[in-house]
């Protein structure tokens, strides 16, 4: 176990300005806490600023404002490799001339240790991320997901305070990205290094991080577990970027303590709400799985009606469109796949516990 360490950014912007002489906001008033040995990813679309606030924390980029603290001190004038972090890259980045051993020293070297201290930790290194016996090899020689280990190695091997990634799975096929995510998360918790994890796949982000923070152009839409972010999403963006997601119009009635009282074409009901509800119009989301359809086991009420549009049969469940109320819901039914598919054109009752909604403003 190495000691851990803490990082927060204290409402940082990031304003570049380019060759046209333009103004782009990257980063935009940015605060974010991030505890010892935290595991923290930041995820959303292309462009939303998740490079960039990595780079600032690495100290590749400098803020326009706000500032960086490492274990409670600034290190705006850190230099990077005085920083004690350590990066993995997409693209890998190793050394094409060394081998996977010399890769993996490298920043032991650069910081002179004993050669027996090197030797050591290398190899346990090596055998940590299951690369024994390759040591000798060049990087061109190996698969990607064994580049992609040597690379990891080698960022863990300087006992880094903070580890870095910026979408180190996306050159890989879907497999190897399952397995290496697994083996990531894995020796993160093993080594107990503090780690932010850049990335745009929202299952990558989901199954790696102790917290995923949404972001969107520039800003943090939302900073929670990933069970939270799923059932209890702050905003319509973090909803829909997160898995699929269903709304309805609903007016709120009342709030309390967390709930709203809220009318449904005309049938009322208490449904846990976002703190930022106020009576009047609202959303309410319900994710595909929520909805239960009538006539399977585990009797789901009728309460609403339905005529089913579409029918996707994806083998652990069927997708239906249905049409409700001038509305279409997509709906997961798990029970489809013994219990009968409904056919296209059928009509269906449906109904979801209201405790498995979530109004949003
Ligand atoms: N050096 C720069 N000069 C001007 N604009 C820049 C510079 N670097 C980044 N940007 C802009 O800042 C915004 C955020 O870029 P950034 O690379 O952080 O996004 P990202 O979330 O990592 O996206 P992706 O998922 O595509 O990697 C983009 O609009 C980008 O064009
Ligand atoms: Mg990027």
């Amino acid at each position: 176990m190495t000691d851990a360490h803490s990082l927060v950014l204290e409402a940082v912007t990031k304003v570049f300005e380019t060759p046209e002489g333009r103004l782009v906001t990257a980063v935009d008033n940015v605060s974010l806490s991030i505890g010892q040995g935290e595991f923290v990813t930041l995820l959303g679309p292309s462009g939303c600023g998740k490079t960039t606030t990595l780079r600032l924390i690495a100290g590749f980029e400098f803020p326009t404002a706000g500032r960086i603290l490492l274990d409670g001190r600034d290190i705006a004038h850190v230099p990077p490799d005085k920083r004690g972090m350590a990066m993995v890259f997409q693209s890998y980045a190793l050394f094409p001339h060394m081998s996977v051993f010399e890769n993996i020293a490298y920043g032991l070297r650069l910081r002179h240790w004993p050669k027996a201290e090197i030797e050591r930790t290398v190899g346990e290194m090596m055998a940590l991320v299951n690369l024994s016996g390759l040591e000798h090899r060049r990087p061109a020689s190996l698969s990607g997901g064994q580049q992609q280990r040597v690379a990891l190695a080698r960022a863990m091997a300087v006992r880094p305070k903070v580890l870095l990634f910026d979408e180190p799975l996306s050159n890989l096929d879907a497999k190897l990205r399952v397995a290496l995510r697994a083996e990531i998360r894995r020796l993160q918790k093993q080594l107990g290094i503090t780690s932010i994890y850049v990335t745009h796949d929202q299952a990558e982000a989901m199954s790696l991080s102790d917290r995923v923070v949404v972001m969107n152009a520039g800003r943090v839409e939302q900073a929670s577990a990933p069970a939270e972010l799923y059932t209890r999403p702050a905003t319509r963006f973090v909803a829909d970027f997160i898995g699929q997601a269903n709304f309805l119009d609903v007016a709120v009635e009342r709030v309390a303590g967390g709930w709203a009282e809220i009318t449904l074409w005309a049938h009322p009901m208490r449904v846990p709400a976002h703190e930022n509800v106020r009576p009047g119009p609202a959303a309410l989301m319900l994710r595909p799985e929520a909805i239960c359809l009538a006539g399977r086991a585990g009797a789901c009420a009728a309460r609403f009606q339905g005529r089913v549009r579409a029918v996707t049969f994806l083998g652990s469940a069927v997708e239906y469109e249905i049409e409700t109320h001038g509305q279409t819901l997509t709906v997961s039914d798990r029970e489809a796949v013994w219990g009968g598919i409904f056919a296209e054109g059928e009509l269906v009752g449906w109904d979801f516990a209201p405790e498995r909604g979530y109004v949003i403003p």
